[in-house]
């Protein structure tokens, strides 16, 4: 039975409702909303709204500051560092790569650091921002140690996305990946709704291949790429880490761990297309790349083959006709959490479903 769908305006009214009755002013729930609702729309449910009442919560337990401001704590030529402050990540990361761009106005790249900072959702969202500022930008984030090093089985480093976008003459090029072969939210979205997780994905605790989605989520997600999955999730945390003086390794905090600061780390970098040659001449040869790829033959019956962003911005478009999936069980945790709150959350009426 597929989830039924909402339009988007209606969900996204709901969580900024939330967001402002737990202490966000308008901007900031406008923007954390934004983030979770286009996250579900572009089918990622696992960086949705499912991921709302942990962010509520934070708030109500201490663990984030929904009053908190970014700001920054050092600048230097064309690299800057912000402090977090607690706030929540979408504030935070939306803050620093603005500040990376307008670095790269001036010196032609910008790179920015964040400490003090928490789940910042989909890296995707930040690297967007700069192709529509004319740079190439690329955005990572350490996240909570739950991933063994290649080769152990000690949980320790985090699943950490890196993102990279470019922009084209149509959509954006929207590189975003976790470092896993599926997100660990994937598998526990699949052990939720009580469905196996495919070959591949994950290892049970002592590192055994798994698809027990239930020993999954007690296990370990698998490396995308092996090794190398591994060596690029220390790399991210190098930039988001430990050059920014945030937590890193087995210090980020989990996010279910409510009152307690998370102490994530981001890492942003927007490079000015126009330093390099001009708009028209790098669209007009990104195009011809993009054009050439997407004339391969495919596999057969595979349809077409595609570029990074396409499936996410194909998900949007067909949001935007035929509302936003959200399962009910997602709902009311909302509900609950309006409860809590002490405000009155109507369901609104699904679009389909
Ligand atoms: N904030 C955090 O701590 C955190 C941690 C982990 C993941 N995330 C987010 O989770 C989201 C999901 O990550 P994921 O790794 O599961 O994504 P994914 O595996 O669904 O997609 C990864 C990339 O591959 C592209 N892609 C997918 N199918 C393709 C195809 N057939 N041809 C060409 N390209 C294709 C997608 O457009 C995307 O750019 C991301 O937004 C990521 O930023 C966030």
């Amino acid at each position: 039975m597929p989830d039924p769908r909402f339009a988007q305006g209606d969900l996204t009214a709901a969580a900024e409702m939330l967001l402002q009755a737990a202490g966000c002013n308008v901007e900031d729930a406008a923007l954390v909303a934004g983030s979770l609702v286009r996250a579900d729309a572009s089918g990622l449910p696992s960086h949705g709204l499912a991921r709302l009442p942990d962010y509520l919560k934070r708030i109500r337990e201490g663990g984030n500051d929904a009053a908190a401001r970014p700001e920054l704590v050092s600048e230097h030529q064309a690299t800057a560092v912000v402090d977090g402050n607690h706030a929540l990540g979408q504030v935070v990361a939306t803050f620093a790569m603005t500040k990376a761009i307008q670095l790269a106005g001036v010196y032609g790249v910008g790179a920015v650091t964040c400490r003090r900072s928490s789940h910042f959702g989909s890296a995707a969202d930040y690297v967007r921002m700069a192709a529509g500022a004319g740079c190439i930008g690329i955005a990572t984030t350490n996240a909570s140690g739950t991933m063994a090093p290649f080769g152990g089985i000690t949980p320790m480093l985090g699943n950490n996305p890196i993102a990279i976008g470019a922009p084209t003459g149509d959509e954006p090029f929207l590189l975003d990946m976790a470092l896993s072969v599926a997100a660990k939210g994937k598998i526990r979205l699949l052990a939720a709704q009580g469905e196996p997780v495919p070959d591949g994905w994950a290892t049970d605790a002592r590192g055994r291949p798994t698809t027990d989605a239930q020993e999954a989520v007690a296990g370990l997600a698998t490396w995308m790429g092996g090794h190398k999955g591994y060596g690029l999730a220390i790399a991210a945390d190098v930039l988001s880490g430990v050059l920014s003086g945030a937590g890193f390794g087995s210090s980020v905090g989990a996010q279910p761990e409510h009152a307690r600061t998370q102490e994530v780390g981001h890492f942003f970098l927007a490079i000015r297309i126009d330093s390099f040659l001009s708009p028209a001449e790098f669209t007009e040869r990104f195009d011809g790349m993009v054009g050439e790829l997407r004339s391969s033959e495919p596999v057969d019956g595979s349809g077409s083959v595609l570029i990074p962003g396409d499936v996410e911005s194909h998900q949007r478009a067909a949001s935007a006709e035929q509302g936003v999936p959200l399962s009910t069980a997602v709902w009311s945790r909302l509900e609950d959490e309006a409860h809590t709150l002490g405000v009155s959350l109507a369901r609104p009426e699904p679009v389909t479903g």
